[in-house]
């Protein structure tokens, strides 16, 4: 008797398929990770060192901390706009404007009494603080010419691929995979249908599957024994899975809500540096961080309308982020044409993240100032974060296995001296923990 083995070949063409792709899947997904903005960037900097010898990137940080309350590069602020202004005057001159503009200006330098008078007398703070070197690298970004070619090429780019890389969607490659795999099925499918009929038209018999005495799930009923450790291990499942549910009640760690305004912590507290308790100030004096007002942030919002180009990334392009601080202008009612106010404000209802219950106390002051742990201990990696999020469980264990872990600082806090000697002594110990301090006491953390 002829066997016919067609089956075979058809598993294992759908398993070789299946393979292919999978092995397909990585390469595209890959392709998400080539970063687009390098190349123009690279020639900005370039263009700016051409002018200035200074590091671009450095400057605009320093630029972006000190300089742009009152400045932009392009068009008028509280001051004249910097892009170029390398053209018009000479280095040393702009070394001595920039450590001390007063100065200059009493020193009756023509230059500098003319500006001076041209932007209605506003003294411009001095920078002693900045080396000629800092000065130097503000100085190169400000030279950078306008980044207008590198926008239009990355425009472009995405209207042709969305990528940005030139190469082609991977939602597209992934459509095209799932089209052949699809055609793949049916022609198999065919490919059996017409076989069999060639093989009962050639009186080929076909294998037929013989029935079993007995089905499969009555000998499994029959076995005790298997019956016995399938239900130890289903129940034993089914526990892990309930205690691990009610264990994540209540329990936030991870939580990501979208805030009204796009609030990049990336940018701020990361690539621009600005200091945690800029904003949330009260986290050193208070029990509260606080969230800050949209007063602190038209500080420096006044004058920065929009971001760098530099500063798109594949993710989120200049348009979305321009079109968040425009939020930030419709809530607090400015009208950046004409630099004012116009009186009509909408509250920001930002949605809080980190929430203790009712029930808990927790002092941020008593942890930051004077057990002086960093933000980042407790909330994580803040300034690589583009969404802020949940860092730590926030559970009664978590506090409790710091306290048991942490030394408290006693060094310089007059408060302590007394109480750490005696409790050292009672202790033995060099150090004392939070916990040995009372830090376990239920009272200190529950009203
Ligand atoms: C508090 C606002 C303020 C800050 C902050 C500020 N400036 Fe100025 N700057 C001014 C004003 C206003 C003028 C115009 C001259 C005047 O009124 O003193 C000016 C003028 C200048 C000029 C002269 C421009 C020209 O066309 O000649 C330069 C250069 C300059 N600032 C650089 C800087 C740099 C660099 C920083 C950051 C380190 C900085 N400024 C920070 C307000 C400020
Ligand atoms: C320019 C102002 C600014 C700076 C600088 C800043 N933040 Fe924030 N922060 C905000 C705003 C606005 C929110 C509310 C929006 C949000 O959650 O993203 C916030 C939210 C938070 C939250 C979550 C609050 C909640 O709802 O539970 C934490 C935690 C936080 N910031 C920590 C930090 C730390 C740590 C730093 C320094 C590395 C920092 N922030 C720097 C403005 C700032
Ligand atoms: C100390 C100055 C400073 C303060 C205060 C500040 N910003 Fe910014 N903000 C910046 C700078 C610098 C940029 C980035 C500009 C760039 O990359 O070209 C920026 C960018 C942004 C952007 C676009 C990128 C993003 O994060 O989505 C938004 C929106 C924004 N800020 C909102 C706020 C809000 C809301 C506050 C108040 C809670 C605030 N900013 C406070 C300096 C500041
Ligand atoms: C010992 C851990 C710890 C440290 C250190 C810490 N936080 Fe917190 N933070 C918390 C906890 C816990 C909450 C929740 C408080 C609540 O719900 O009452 C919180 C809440 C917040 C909030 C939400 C608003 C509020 O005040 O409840 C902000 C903003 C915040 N922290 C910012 C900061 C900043 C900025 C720093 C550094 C200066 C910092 N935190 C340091 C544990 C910490
Ligand atoms: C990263 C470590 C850390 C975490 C997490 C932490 N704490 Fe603390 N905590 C400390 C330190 C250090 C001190 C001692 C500060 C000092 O010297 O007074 C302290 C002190 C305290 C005190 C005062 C204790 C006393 O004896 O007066 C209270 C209350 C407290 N923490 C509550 C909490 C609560 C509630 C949480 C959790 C939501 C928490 N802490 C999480 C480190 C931590
Ligand atoms: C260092 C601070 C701290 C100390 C000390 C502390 N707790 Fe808690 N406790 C917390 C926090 C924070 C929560 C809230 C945890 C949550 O929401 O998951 C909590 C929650 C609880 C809960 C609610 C059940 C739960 O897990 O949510 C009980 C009950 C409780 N604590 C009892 C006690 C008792 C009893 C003591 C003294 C032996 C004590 N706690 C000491 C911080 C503390």
């Amino acid at each position: 008797m002829k066997k016919v083995k067609f089956r075979h070949s058809a598993t294992q063409v759908l398993v070789l398929s299946i393979s292919i792709f999978l092995s397909f899947t990585p390469l595209v997904l890959g392709q998400d990770t080539i970063p687009a903005g390098d190349e123009p960037q690279e020639e900005v900097a370039a263009a700016a060192g051409a002018e200035v010898s200074g590091d671009a990137a450095a400057g605009k940080n320093l630029f972006n901390s000190l300089c742009a309350a009152c400045h932009k590069l392009d068009g008028n602020s509280i001051g004249p706009p910097l892009r170029g202004v390398t053209a018009k005057r000479d280095v040393e001159w702009l070394q001595k404007w920039i450590k001390n503009s007063q100065a200059l200006i009493n020193s009756g330098d023509a230059q500098a009494v003319a500006i001076y008078n041209e932007y209605n007398q506003v003294a411009m703070p001095p920078f002693p603080q900045l080396s000629d070197i800092d000065i130097e690298n503000i100085l190169a970004y400000t030279s950078a010419p306008k980044a207008e070619p590198a926008a239009a090429q990355a425009g472009g780019d995405a209207a042709a691929g969305g990528q940005g890389t030139g190469g082609v969607s991977s939602d597209i490659i992934l459509g095209i995979l799932a089209f052949v795999l699809l055609m793949l099925l049916i022609i198999l499918f065919l490919v059996n249908k017409t076989l069999r009929r060639f093989a009962t038209a050639s009186g080929v018999e076909l294998p037929v599957r013989e029935k079993r005495a007995k089905p499969i799930w009555k000998s499994f009923l029959e076995n005790q024994f298997l019956v016995l450790v399938s239900a130890i291990i289903l129940l034993l499942v089914a526990g892990y899975g309930m205690y691990g549910y009610f264990m994540q009640v209540g329990i936030d760690q991870g939580y990501k809500p979208v805030q009204p305004i796009h609030f990049s912590h990336k940018i701020h507290a990361g690539d621009n540096q600005i200091d945690c308790k800029f904003c949330h100030s009260s986290a050193r004096v208070s029990k509260t961080s606080g969230i800050p007002s949209l007063n602190v942030c038209m500080n420096c919002h006044k004058s920065i309308g929009e971001v760098a180009e530099a500063t798109a990334t594949d993710e989120y392009s200049k348009e979305f982020y321009d079109k968040e601080i425009q939020k930030l202008y419709t809530a607090v009612g400015w009208n950046p044409e004409e630099q004012a106010y116009s009186g009509e404000t909408e509250p920001v209802k930002w949605v809080r993240i980190h929430n203790l219950p009712d029930f808990a106390y927790f002092n941020h002051s008593q942890h930051v100032e004077v057990g002086g742990i960093a933000c980042q201990t407790c909330h994580g990696p803040v300034e690589e974060m583009e969404i802020m999020y949940q860092n730590a469980p926030l559970t009664m264990g978590w506090c409790v296995n710091c306290h048991r872990e942490t030394n408290i600082m006693a060094e310089g806090n007059e408060y302590y001296e007394k109480i750490h000697e005696e409790l050292s002594q009672k202790y033995g110990v060099e150090e004392l923990t939070v916990a040995q301090m009372g830090g376990l006491e239920c009272a200190k953390c529950h009203y």
